[in-house]
């Protein structure tokens, strides 16, 4: 779509043709493999020239950007906007919620259509662009649920991947027991059906029934507090999950993206997979891992409590949120998303007497950016350009809209973030743009939040002063078979792992311990700043592939069971080996 310059939109505001046409002047560009000195100019939406010393049309709005990095602007790969989960319905609508992220330097969103068990995936889908098409204020696409499974579910798999739909991603379930929940088999045949389609699995990642048992045990217990949450799901139940989605994920043949993990004995499992296993397959984290963490579970408040509850939850170790950074920072993870799905305090009282009936979900889509920027970029542990990658290039990559998003260069949608380092708050519920009564980052003194925040060439954030459009976004066709993930990409195939920290790490101290002040913070992201030189200085390498080095190229793969036994010559495959007791039984 491109914006008439002329047109009125939804909410009645004239865009004016001034506003079509903007420069942003003297900023630091920086793109997920480099950072450079230059000016970006924006016209019609799109990204029209990257340099310095540009012609520019007289009339053209000029944003100065000294001292401020000009970034992709964010995509958030995991939100629910307008969902309704377990007796409740979030807070946050798709109008409201794509206005945080706005705000918070967010301008793309992928959200979930979630089907209820029998539902066809082509209503839900649907119904989620009715309720989404005339109130986003940035763009977004769709991933899709796979929440039950039977011949007609795969024939829609097969309708929503076509151009008409646009959607190359689908959710499975391992837990909400007796909901969403899949099991192994159909969890297999959902897996297969997306390696059919060259669309890309996502998993929820904990073991469903140990869940359910263990919530049972819990409640016979007398234990109905929200900590009964975080006890009937500890770090294993999701470190399972992790390996035998990703054991089914092999099996299938096709590539996996884990959604929320949340735990190190998680992201063990993940990189036991991606390094040993050489398997395509990629991990998300929350915004809610980083800036928070398991202990508000124990907090006598139910309020406070409930307030913090999703799933899988946050874990009570309090070295997983650095854990957790750091994994971003040296790929094992590769995205960071919000999950943002808010309940209202009375929506949470549902769960006063159960801690297994409280909504699940929390807060994010607002504060993800800053929140990062604060726990990984101020800290020293990962420097501006993976801060880059994990908040909007990977999930560009993952999700096939690179490089028309995710990325600053000519031809790219100008969706742009001026971003200040030295821009100080402290988040709160109270002047936070969602509709949530709650915030789980309240206090947290962040250094580093987007002065202007432009959405397909309009400026949406002008120097701090929220002033998005309903309905302006537009949804975006996500077609399948993605290079990116199926392995069409070109370059050397025994690349080195990379680290991702920055060149120049700021003294131990500081980089182990927690700074004291927004001076603190600003030293280290001016040293990474300087120590990085115009360009490419970023320690991630330029034209960084998303797989893995010696990864399986599923592309190019011939594995697959049919194909295997379509292969064997008659005399093996009709061999058959008797087991014990004499009994054959066919092929083995
Ligand atoms: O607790 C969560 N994560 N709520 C949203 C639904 C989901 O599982 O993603
Ligand atoms: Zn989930
Ligand atoms: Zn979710």
């Amino acid at each position: 779509m491109t914006v008439d310059p002329t047109a009125t939109n939804v909410t009645g505001v004239v865009i004016k043709s001034s506003q079509n046409r903007l420069l942003i002047k003297n900023g630091k560009v920086v793109n997920e493999d480099g950072m450079e000195d230059t000016d970006v100019y924006i016209e019609d939406g799109i990204i029209k020239q990257v340099g310095r010393n540009l012609i520019i049309p007289g009339g053209t709005r000029t944003i100065d950007a000294t001292g401020k990095l000009v970034m992709p602007g964010g995509i958030d790969p995991h939100t629910h906007f307008e969902l309704e989960m377990m007796g409740a319905k979030t807070a946050d609508d798709f109008y409201k919620g794509t206005r945080a992220a706005v705000a918070g330097g967010t301008t793309t969103v992928i959200d979930f259509v979630l089907p209820q068990k029998g539902q066809s995936l082509l209503d839900a889908y649907a119904n989620w662009r009715q309720k989404a098409d005339g109130k986003v204020c940035c763009d977004y696409g769709l991933h899709v649920g796979v929440t039950w499974w039977s011949p007609s579910v795969k024939k829609e798999m097969q309708q929503l991947v076509s151009e008409q739909y646009g959607v190359n991603s689908f959710k499975m379930f391992m837990a909400y027991k007796d909901a969403w929940m899949l099991d192994d088999y159909d969890l297999y045949c959902a897996f297969e059906a997306c390696a059919e389609l060259r669309a890309l699995p996502q998993v929820h990642a904990e073991n469903g029934n140990i869940i359910a048992r263990n919530t049972e045990k819990l409640l016979a217990a007398g234990v109905t507090a929200p900590v009964g949450h975080q006890l009937s799901r500890d770090e294993e139940v999701e470190a399972e999950a992790v390996n035998r989605a990703c054991v089914i994920a092999n099996q299938a043949n096709t590539p996996l993206y884990i959604v929320h993990m949340m735990s190190k004995s998680a992201v063990q499992a993940l990189r036991a997979a991606r390094r040993k296993q050489k398997q395509p397959v990629y991990g998300e984290t929350l915004a809610a891992t980083v800036g928070t963490d398991g202990s508000h579970y124990r907090n006598a408040c139910f309020r406070h409590a409930a307030a913090h509850v999703l799933s899988p939850p946050l874990r009570p170790d309090p070295s997983t949120p650095e854990a957790i950074v750091e994994a971003l920072a040296n790929d094992d993870l590769q995205l960071i998303g919000s999950d943002n799905c808010t309940f209202r305090e009375q929506d949470k009282q549902l769960g006063k007497d159960n801690f297994s009936k409280i909504p699940n979900g929390v807060n994010g889509v607002e504060d993800r950016m800053a929140i990062l920027w604060q726990k990984a970029v101020n800290t020293g542990i990962m420097d501006p350009c993976r801060f880059v990658a994990v908040t909007s290039s990977n999930a560009a990559k993952v999700f096939n809209l690179w490089p028309q998003k995710g990325r600053i260069a000519v031809n790219s949608d100008a969706d742009v973030v001026v971003w200040d380092p030295r821009l100080e708050r402290t988040i709160t519920a109270a002047a936070h743009r969602q509709a949530v009564d709650f915030n789980i980052f309240e206090g947290q003194h962040v250094v580093g939040s987007p002065q202007y925040v432009i959405v397909n060439g309009r400026v949406c954030l002008d120097d701090g002063d929220l002033r998005v459009a309903e309905g302006f976004g537009r949804f975006l066709k996500t077609p399948a078979n993605c290079p990116y993930v199926f392995g069409e990409e070109k370059g050397s195939e025994d690349e080195a792992p990379v680290d991702h920290r920055p060149l120049e790490t700021p003294n131990g101290t500081v980089r182990n311990g927690t700074p004291t002040s927004g001076l603190a913070e600003l030293t280290i992201v001016n040293k990474q700043l300087e120590g990085m030189g115009v360009s490419s200085g970023c320690s991630t390498p330029t034209g960084r592939k998303m797989r893995e080095p010696g990864q399986r190229n599923l592309q190019n793969s011939t594995f697959s069971i049919s194909k295997e036994v379509e292969g064997l010559d008659t005399k093996t495959s009709v061999r058959v080996r008797n087991p014990p007791g004499g009994k054959s039984s066919g092929l083995w």
